[in-house]
């Protein structure tokens, strides 16, 4: 059952920047949906407008089914933390989180125990007292999630909320997100930049460039399947080679590969992980560098125009730089005009 609908929404700023064009999307009840997207994208925009901080110029948004375009934030039921969240400064952890409770005249002691509740939730218990300012990065993150968590929000709405935070606690403080997100069961919107967080903790990954949808769809769908160069590009390491089709066969510089589809210019898209690296007589390109990143080492090559391709290799030692190698690609997707219209 879908709980938020968002039906071809737009926002045109007055200086006429279009940063959300056309948007729809459905979210299905409990889901966690990731809004991925470049920096300038609209996945702010967009999100402000399911908050209601930000008034969409066309479209409609639904909440369980009642349309809630035009209502303000406080008349919705969505929570929201924001990009840059602000925290009361004056204020202890237990009123900054009691806040919103008290707003709704809730009696005090019911305030104590949802207040106490959530702050267990998030990691805080015992924390009420301290003053925000007396918390690091994580903590504020965990505090500003918990003043969006105490109201119930039917929606939650997250915007980057572990940006500014180094990348162990960032992906300590996902994977707590996740698991309270999934144990209440939240309808949940995610925008982030990074393909990682992403990746990890969506049902579904919304890639949004210039305000519009790329293409939804599961983690593996996006990343194994990616329909547009946009979102080859985007999500992992890909190589996208330009080039031309003859007789069957696509061509960059020397290197060439059986590609069949109608002859003409196409963007052909290998992952590093399937572009495999031969000896040969003939080399179709040169080692430029090699990485060893532990688990796997990664070869940098040129093609005699000097592109640059990425292989992923299990044994560095069979390569160093400046040898000429052959290149097998396994698996490759085409594209044409924006479009995917070869995978094999
Ligand atoms: N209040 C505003 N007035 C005019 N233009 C705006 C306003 N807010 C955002 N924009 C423009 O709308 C576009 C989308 O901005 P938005 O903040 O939604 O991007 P974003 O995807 O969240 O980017 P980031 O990853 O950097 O946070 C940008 O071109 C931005 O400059
Ligand atoms: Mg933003």
């Amino acid at each position: 059952m879908s709980v938020l609908n968002i039906a071809e929404v737009t926002k045109t700023f007055s200086g006429g920047t279009n940063a959300v064009d056309r948007f729809s999307l459905d979210v299905a009840g409990g889901e966690l949906v990731c809004l991925l997207g470049p920096s300038g994208s609209g996945k702010s925009t967009l999100l402000r407008m399911v908050g209601g901080f930000e008034q969409p110029t066309g479209g409609r948004i639904t909440i369980d089914g009642e349309d809630v375009t035009h209502l303000p934030p406080e008349r919705r039921p969505t929570g929201m933390v924001f990009q840059s969240h602000a925290l009361w400064t004056h204020m202890n952890v237990f009123k900054n989180v009691a806040f919103g409770l008290r707003l709704r005249r809730m009696p005090a002691k019911q305030i104590r125990e949802k207040v106490e509740a959530v702050l267990e939730l998030v990691g805080l218990a015992g924390y009420g007292d301290r003053m925000t300012t007396q918390l690091s990065g994580g903590q504020q993150q965990r505090v500003a999630l918990a003043r969006s968590l105490v109201l119930e929000p039917k929606i939650l709405l997250l915007d980057e909320p572990f940006a500014s935070l180094d990348q162990h606690l960032r992906e300590r403080l996902r994977d707590e997100v996740r698991d309270i997100q999934q144990r209440l069961g939240i309808t949940t919107l995610f925008v982030t930049h990074g393909q990682d967080e992403a990746l990890s903790m969506a049902d579904r990954i919304v890639v949004i460039a210039n305000g519009r949808a790329e293409q939804i769809g599961r983690p593996d769908a996006v990343y194994r399947d990616p329909k547009t160069p946009f979102v080859a590009g985007f999500i992992g390491l890909m190589n996208l080679i330009e080039g031309e089709v003859k007789n069957g066969h696509f061509i960059r510089s020397e290197f060439t590969t059986p590609l069949p589809i109608a002859d003409g210019p196409a963007t052909l898209a290998i992952r590093p992980e399937a572009l495999d690296l031969t000896a040969s007589n003939a080399p179709t390109a040169r080692v430029h560098r090699v990485t060893d990143y532990g688990s796997h080492g990664l070869v940098d090559l040129d093609l005699a125009d000097g592109t640059r391709l990425k292989s992923t290799v299990a044994n560095l030692d069979l390569f160093q730089a400046g040898q000429g190698v052959g290149l097998l690609p396994r698996a490759v997707a085409a594209y044409r005009e924006n479009q995917q219209i070869y995978r094999s």
